[in-house]
């Protein structure tokens, strides 16, 4: 048989040899993480200048003082200060296979030995198909009518091809649907969307966007009632113009909230009674409830048109049915993704899948299960300070101190001091979220996580 000459550069035994040596050089130096640790004392002067430099060159310091040293393991990172943290936000919820994690290593090793670094529209390899021939398997496996993948390097990206080929499609249809508190990104166009005004101030309104409440758990029945009632009453003032309604089925940024099958079905069937675009916003969802895309978890299979997905799939991307394929020129971009992420997204998706990840017992449910246990637990014993959990799957919240946005800050920092990183989300900033790194956790990280929390609590609590 003839093969190509990658082919046989990549069989050589001698890249075999070489990357063998590489994950036992990385294997040696990582097992020497155990735990959380502090700064060294040498190296927290440099590290300062660094931060400072680093603040003033990108106008605006780091939200942490955080600059990784390169390596980690598991859930556990190592920054250039020496410390040793718990990551428990993942990058907002990319490193979901944890720091130096030997699988990505080695696909980044396999990719570092290609012709590129980066792909593009013009220039693809096999393994750019092979990802988008799985990520559609995937998504259709289920049922749901989706024909076609097309990357980006974000998330914003994805959602900014997907209203593209949405407004082609629905024109003259201009205008969209959200829901309160919803994010979609910070393009131009998507900060027109998300519903922040701090993150469009001052930007020139270009989309018209108008939101719905989301579900209340509280009162089921009365949050589909008064959400199906907005979305009628939009579509009496505006008929024939809305494009689409943009879905997060678990809110993320605005405060880890889960939808309901339910809601989703009553604005669901309006929606295509209307001829309007069901867009899911899948960027922060994918991969973390029970099944690899939310809308498999709230079998909404008949009703997606367009999915957009992002974060921890490493490359992000626009799926779609056939009748929104693009006319030439609508969509590219010059990048899709750079080789190693492309690789690692390929073992992630397949490692998700056949990890045993998904489904009502899988790993995902079952750290939910133990983290919320554990979360509940906190609240028995302290139920001045914290109220929750909230979320599904590996996204898990809680809220402190009554939901003081400012205590919520300082809660946050004192966290990351403490050795575990977190951050917040809600409509004014006042609950703490956990991405959780499901491909690098066990049950005692949580716990420990869980320990590390409860102190920093009482202290924050006890501060004046
Ligand atoms: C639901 C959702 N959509 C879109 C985005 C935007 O993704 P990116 O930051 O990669 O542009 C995010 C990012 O947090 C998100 O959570």
């Amino acid at each position: 048989m003839v093969d190509s000459l990658a082919r046989q550069l990549f069989s050589d035994p001698r890249v075999a040899r070489a990357k063998a040596l590489m994950l036992e050089a990385l294997k040696d130096h990582q097992g020497r993480i155990s735990g959380v640790k502090p700064p060294d004392q040498a190296l927290r002067a440099p590290y300062e200048e660094v931060l400072q430099e680093f603040g003033r060159i990108r106008a605006g310091n780091l939200f942490y003082p955080y600059i990784g040293s390169g390596i980690g393991r598991g859930p556990l990172v190592e920054l250039a200060d020496g410390s040793v943290k718990y990551d428990f936000i993942s990058g907002i919820g990319v490193h979901h296979w944890g720091h130096s994690n030997p699988v990505l290593v080695e696909a980044a090793l396999d990719a570092a030995l290609r012709d590129t670094i980066m792909q593009g529209n013009l220039q693809q390899n096999l393994e750019s198909t092979e990802l988008a021939r799985m990520l559609l398997d995937a998504a259709r496996a289920t049922g749901a009518g989706l024909k076609h993948c097309f990357f980006s390097t974000s998330g914003a990206m994805a959602n900014e091809n997907a209203l593209k080929i949405i407004f082609n499609e629905r024109a003259p249809a201009d205008r969209l649907l959200a829901f309160d508190g919803c994010f979609a990104g910070r393009t131009l166009g998507l900060s027109q969307v998300t519903d922040r005004p701090a993150y469009r101030a001052g930007l020139p309104a270009m989309l018209a966007v108008d939101y719905v409440p989301f579900f209340d758990p509280e009162q089921p029945g009365e949050s589909i009632r008064a959400a199906m009632n907005r979305v009628k009453s939009h579509l009496a003032r505006y008929p024939g113009r809305y494009a689409a309604m943009i879905f997060e089925l678990v809110l993320g940024e605005g405060g880890f909230l889960p939808g309901d099958r339910a809601f989703f079905i009553s604005l669901m069937e309006v929606l295509k009674e209307n001829n309007i675009t069901i867009l899911l916003d899948e960027v922060q969802t994918f991969g973390r409830t029970t099944q690899l895309f939310a809308f498999q978890h709230f079998q909404l299979e008949e009703y997606v048109d367009v999915v957009t997905l992002g974060k921890l799939s490493q490359v992000c991307a626009t799926l779609f049915r056939a009748e929104y394929a693009p006319p030439p020129g609508l969509l590219s971009q010059t990048f899709t993704g750079s080789t190693s992420a492309i690789f690692a997204s390929r073992a992630m998706v397949k490692g998700m899948l056949e990890g045993g990840f998904f489904g009502s017992d899988g790993k995902n449910a079952r750290l939910h299960q133990h983290f919320a246990k554990r979360l509940s637990e906190l609240e028995e014993r302290h139920p001045d300070l914290i109220e929750g959990p909230f979320g599904l799957g590996t996204m898990i919240a809680f809220t402190p101190f009554g939901g003081d946005p400012a205590k919520t800050n300082r809660f946050i920092h004192a966290l990351f001091d403490a050795g575990v990183i977190a951050f917040y989300c809600g409509a004014d900033l006042s609950r703490v979220r956990f991405l959780v790194p499901a491909g690098a956790v066990t049950f005692d990280h949580i716990d420990e996580v869980m320990g590390i929390v409860e102190e920093t609590l009482i202290g924050v609590a006890a501060a004046p």
